[in-house]
């Protein structure tokens, strides 16, 4: 029998580490530019899906701080295909209420990127149905390090009490402010690493790692995903007595 989704049981926030474009292309003989664009059409079918299904916040590894170190060649289409896809897409994710925002070391991209991060918010922000974070140029250690800085900086003038500095206000410091920590984490392609994605804020996650390499990641993967995660019981250090 098919499962059905338990629409009481939805994750509020999925993350995902969109993993397995260039072994997709190396499979099919392709140069790994082409597996990367390819990915782009599961960015679509996923974004598509999530909304669907009600999720809120839909957040994608889309670029590391690591992936800088890639061959250059490599960096510039993904650059080129960044824009391409901020272009196109935006007009749909504002139509279905989609706000985009750009989490990461915006810092690190050329000035005609970041000014189309900014555009992108802008026409966007309205968008109340779903927040897509498209994780850029990001490092989970960069966020916990520049979460310090700024904490830092800002007692300079007043000097901050120790006691104050809580889980909560830690997390008001990080890219992800304001968001729910991700209900689930996805990673394609296999692989059983973090990759130092959202270290702070995946403390409690439930993670489902799949063998299907990113570019065949679409709808129907997705689902299985949520099908999945709607099996888990989540303990957070109690029992399962308690729990229930
Ligand atoms: C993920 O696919 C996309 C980015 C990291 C930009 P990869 O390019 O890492 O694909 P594999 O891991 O080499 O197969
Ligand atoms: C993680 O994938 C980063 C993104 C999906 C953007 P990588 O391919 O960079 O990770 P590693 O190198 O396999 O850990
Ligand atoms: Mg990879």
């Amino acid at each position: 029998m098919k499962k059905t989704i338990d629409t009481n049981n939805i994750p509020e926030h999925v993350a995902v580490i969109m993993d397995g474009n260039g072994r997709w292309a190396k499979k099919k003989l392709f140069n790994r530019i082409r597996g990367h664009q390819e990915g782009v059409k599961s960015i679509r079918s996923v974004v598509e899906t999530a909304r669907d299904l009600g999720i809120k916040v839909l957040s994608l590894y889309a670029f590391s701080k690591e992936n800088w170190n890639r061959p250059k060649r490599e960096v510039e289409s993904l650059m080129k295909l960044l824009k391409k896809y901020l272009v196109n897409e935006t007009p749909d994710m504002k139509k279905n209420n989609i706000e985009v925002r750009v989490i990461g070391a915006k810092e690190d991209f050329s000035d005609e990127l970041r000014e189309l991060f900014e555009k992108t918010n802008l026409e966007t922000k309205d968008g109340a149905k779903m927040i897509l974070n498209l994780c850029l140029s990001y490092s989970g250690r960069f966020d916990i390090l520049n979460a310090v800085k700024t904490i830092l900086r800002e007692s300079n003038n007043n000097r901050i009490d120790p006691d104050e500095i809580t889980e909560q206000f830690f997390s008001d410091h990080l890219y992800t402010r304001g968001v729910k920590d991700p209900d689930l984490l996805i990673r394609t392609s296999g692989e059983m690493r973090i990759s130092n994605f959202l270290l702070w804020q995946l403390a409690y996650s439930e993670i489902y790692v799949t063998k299907t390499l990113w570019p065949d990641f679409r709808k129907d993967d997705f689902i299985e995903a949520i099908l999945d995660y709607q099996t888990r019981e989540r303990r957070y250090g109690l029992t399962s007595e308690q729990v229930q």
